[in-house]
């Protein structure tokens, strides 16, 4: 395989959640958070667009996310093993319902922030730059209880309150920030991106793109604050991208395609750009969509734009205007999909597209002109440990290996990247299903979908094949 040059200081890394892998769902003062309330399977998908009857766990119902992998307890053991393969970098959350347990508290939770010392100071010991997204798929409940989530304009305030107790207290640990982890997922699952939860007559698409607005008046108020409070580090917004492929060159088929991928771009557009675009004023109106904007909106969004465009990108997405092509679907990172014929899917039908990663590399670059950060990409497979408990996860290190090397295809594009988290380095909590048996992990945890397992970690084939990635900087791969 061709050898890829790399810059000197390119972030290699892993990246992980809070909800999906930290556990300790109410130790330390933790209030509970949205994904506290996710169990598995069918219901886990009612819920997830926002149609759920109570706002409590439910005696004797499997929450995953209440132990996850017990990060709380064991992330000293996991930071080694990825000092072991060498991270430069470890992509994380802060839970909000740790900082701030009912959301609207007046002061913040001093044993939830102390966590985050410790794991920062873990990290930096090993020479890893935490990169934190200050809310991956996370509302505390009472504020979803108390104010309808993001519905309500209250919630700028208390995200601005959150985002700068956090901001204040790491300023000298970490400088690459994010504002919300994949903030176009809103649109698909609107409970998980923003705590809505829909009644019957509600109009699901009014409601969602007012909190769309409100998060990204919010997102501006963290960047304002971030390079206030931090001016040398950097922030970013992230987006679940994954270009959209028109079925057939019909003009028909390539407009629908572009639209699709505007549905995504509309947020980043205001992240990075400042505005709203046209296209997005258009499909309001036409919506009969009126947004609540306050006078100063405008101004804000203009003035506090990110510096980069952080992403996940694990598969692309085809599109059809033709009613029988339509019926061919395939999942795909949630955003449904016509199956694409010329490419394999993985187990859990998420289509499988390389060459997709360096065109959507370069879509964004061309677009937003500013760095860009791979903060997710990866295979969710399920691994069989052999009788002398090794891991042969060969078809993950192929998915990996090409995927890497289509970015370095992208860098010599001219595409700038500043570094590379890949999905999930432990194997933690699927978010779309609950699942442990769908594992990105280049370490193997010892849990099962029902929860039972002893918890330990196990290092994968993959283990050592990233770790060779690094150590050549992308030119062993
Ligand atoms: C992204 C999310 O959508 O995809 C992660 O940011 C998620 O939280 C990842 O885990 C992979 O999806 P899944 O459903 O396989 O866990």
């Amino acid at each position: 395989m061709k050898n890829y040059i790399f810059p000197e200081n390119f972030l290699w890394g892993g990246a992980i959640a809070a909800n999906q892998t930290e556990g300790a769902y109410l130790e330390d003062g933790k209030g509970l958070t949205l994904v506290d309330l996710l169990p598995t399977g069918q219901k886990r998908w009612e819920i997830m667009m926002g149609k759920l009857d109570s706002l409590e766990p439910k005696e004797g119902e499997f929450y995953p996310s209440h132990e996850a992998i017990d990060f709380y307890h064991r992330y000293k053991e996991d930071v080694a093993l990825f000092a072991e393969m060498g991270f430069k970098s470890l992509r994380v959350s802060i839970s909000w319902s740790r900082i701030f347990p009912n959301g609207d508290d007046e002061t913040p939770n001093e044993a939830g922030l102390k966590f985050y010392d410790q794991l920062f100071d873990e990290l930096l010991k090993f020479g890893i730059e935490p990169v934190v997204t200050i809310a991956h798929f996370d509302v505390p409940v009472n504020l979803i209880k108390t104010y309808g989530s993001w519905r309500n304009r209250k919630l700028v305030k208390f995200f601005e309150n959150y985002a700068t107790t956090i901001l204040e207290r790491y300023k000298d640990k970490v400088k690459y920030w994010m504002t919300f982890n994949e903030i176009n997922m809103l649109l698909h699952l609107p409970f998980v991106g923003a705590g809505l939860v829909f009644k019957e007559g509600d109009n699901e698409l009014q409601i969602k793109y007012q909190a769309a607005h409100y998060q990204l008046v919010a997102s501006a108020l963290a960047v304002k604050a971030c390079h206030k409070i931090i001016p040398e580090a950097k922030i970013g917004c992230m987006l679940a991208a994954g270009s959209t492929y028109p079925y057939t060159c019909h003009p028909d088929d390539v407009f629908d395609g572009m639209e699709k991928d505007r549905e995504s771009f509309f947020f980043i557009d205001v992240q990075s750009r400042g505005a709203y675009p046209g296209y997005a004023k258009r499909f309001l109106k036409e919506n009969n969509i009126s947004i609540n904007m306050e006078k100063a909106d405008e101004e804000l969004l203009k003035s506090h734009t990110v510096d980069y465009i952080g992403f996940s990108y694990y598969a692309s997405r085809s599109t059809s205007t033709d009613p029988e092509v339509l019926k061919n679907q395939t999942s795909g990172n949630i955003f449904g999909s016509v199956e694409n014929p010329y490419l394999e899917k993985s187990e859990w039908g998420w289509t499988i597209d390389p060459k997709g990663f360096r065109i959507t590399a370069n879509q964004l670059y061309d677009r937003y002109q500013k760095p860009l950060f791979v903060v997710e990409n990866g295979l969710g497979a399920v691994d069989e440990m052999s009788e002398n408990r090794e891991i042969h996860d060969d078809y993950r290190i192929e998915y990996l290996r090409k995927h890497v090397a289509e970015m370095g295809e992208a860098m010599e594009d001219g595409v700038e990247i500043l570094g590379y988290t890949s999905w999930g380095p432990i194997d933690i909590v699927s978010a779309s299903t609950g699942e442990m048996k769908k594992r990105y992990g280049y370490i193997y945890v010892d849990k099962d979908n029902e929860g039972k397992g002893s918890l330990n970690r196990t290092k994968k084939k993959s283990f050592y094949w990233y770790k060779k990635v690094i150590e050549s900087n992308g030119e062993q791969i």
